[in-house]
């Protein structure tokens, strides 16, 4: 017995890894082990040695196993040990500059855009992009009947059988936050909400997702001076350049009342775009005065309150100051694509150092 003792503590011992141990285990302790062997020989002697042999003989059994058990538990502390040495990793290390990755286009105009409204006191607002078709067409004054339903391509949620909540949308626009916004901080108020967008169509210039950015100032004395202001301010400001004209085409839309689609002068001189001068006009965003119903679905006194909204495409825009051609590459991933176009990340755009070095 003393032998199998030194035997079994020596092998367990040297044990170096979890499959050697199991193997010791069913050598000495298994139903054919040794010791179980040994156990089976207890029915041939005579009861005094019995008396002797079978204490001694499951104290062995225990102390073989509590060995095992033992050894196992120090081979998972060595093995941890030996993975937090070689995993390890210093967070505090700098990032490589070559990995160094860019603010993508789109990133970078909406912080533009947000710097410049924020210097005239609008602050940024946000909402869902998945909407109820309320927020999104009948708070706006576009009820279940109007045409510009179907010219939005709404991407409609599908609902179950038995769904009894409202149909919900991928919003179409920025404009519910309008709503939104009413509902939440009241008026006065002045936001922008720059954010995606959802429609089904795909071209050179139209993706199935795409960015405006929302406009909304409510106050008591707001007209249509104040929003040609406030345009002709952020045209000149975004293009970097002293002068602009812009020219206010009568248009519709159903939230404003009335509406004017707005055009900057232009010339695109070798296909080089030149913003303030030449013959031509480019259009760059939908506005209006926010439609009465508009107001009082935001829940705000249409009689005291009124103001002026407008939306416009942060991508459009981008393309036009960037010079990016195809809208459909802002969304490819291209590594190559984003080295180009994108920006210095750590470069936050802001008026007195300049938008876009
Ligand atoms: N929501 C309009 C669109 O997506 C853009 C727009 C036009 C927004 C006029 C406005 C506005 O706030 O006043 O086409």
């Amino acid at each position: 017995m003393d032998d199998l003792k030194a035997k079994y503590l020596g092998l367990i011992a040297d044990a170096q890894d979890e499959s050697t141990l199991e193997d010791l285990r069913v050598q000495a302790v298994g139903k054919k082990g040794e010791i179980s062997l040994k156990m089976r020989e207890l029915g041939k002697m005579s009861p005094e040695e019995r008396q002797v042999a079978g204490p001694a003989l499951n104290a062995l059994k225990d102390e073989i196993n509590s060995a095992l058990a033992a050894k196992k538990a120090a081979l998972a502390d060595a093995a941890l040990d030996e993975r937090l040495r070689t995993e390890w990793l210093d967070v505090t290390l700098p990032g490589r500059p070559r990995r160094q990755g860019t603010l993508h286009p789109i990133s970078q105009v909406s912080e533009e855009v947000t710097a410049i409204f924020a210097e005239m006191g609008f602050s940024v607002a946000e909402g869902p992009r998945i909407d109820t078709d309320w927020y999104n067409f009948d708070a706006l004054n576009i009820p279940g009947h109007h045409p510009a339903r179907a010219e939005m391509d709404t991407f409609y949620l599908h609902r179950a059988e038995g769904d009894n909540r409202p149909p919900h949308v991928l919003r179409t626009h920025t404009s519910p936050v309008q709503i939104r916004s009413m509902e939440a901080m009241g008026a006065p108020l002045r936001i922008i909400c720059p954010g995606g967008v959802y429609r089904a169509d795909y071209d050179q210039t139209h993706t199935p997702m795409f960015h405006q950015v929302e406009g909304l100032a409510l106050d008591t004395d707001i007209s249509m001076a104040n929003l040609k202001w406030v345009l002709e301010e952020f045209v000149k400001a975004y293009f970097e350049v002293d002068d602009v004209e812009l020219r206010f085409r009568a248009s519709h839309f159903p939230f404003t009342e009335p509406s004017a689609e707005v055009d900057i002068r232009c010339s695109w001189e070798g296909g080089q775009l030149k913003v303030g001068e030449g013959d031509d006009w480019l259009e760059i965003l939908g506005s209006g005065m926010v439609h009465p119903k508009v107001i009082a679905a935001g829940g705000i006194d249409p009689e005291v309150y009124q103001g002026f909204a407008f939306g416009m495409g942060i991508d459009r825009i981008a393309m036009l100051k960037y010079g990016i051609p195809d809208l459909r590459a802002f969304f490819d991933s291209d590594l190559r694509w984003l080295r180009h176009y994108g920006f210095a990340a750590l470069d936050m755009p802001n008026l007195h150092g300049g938008l876009s070095r």
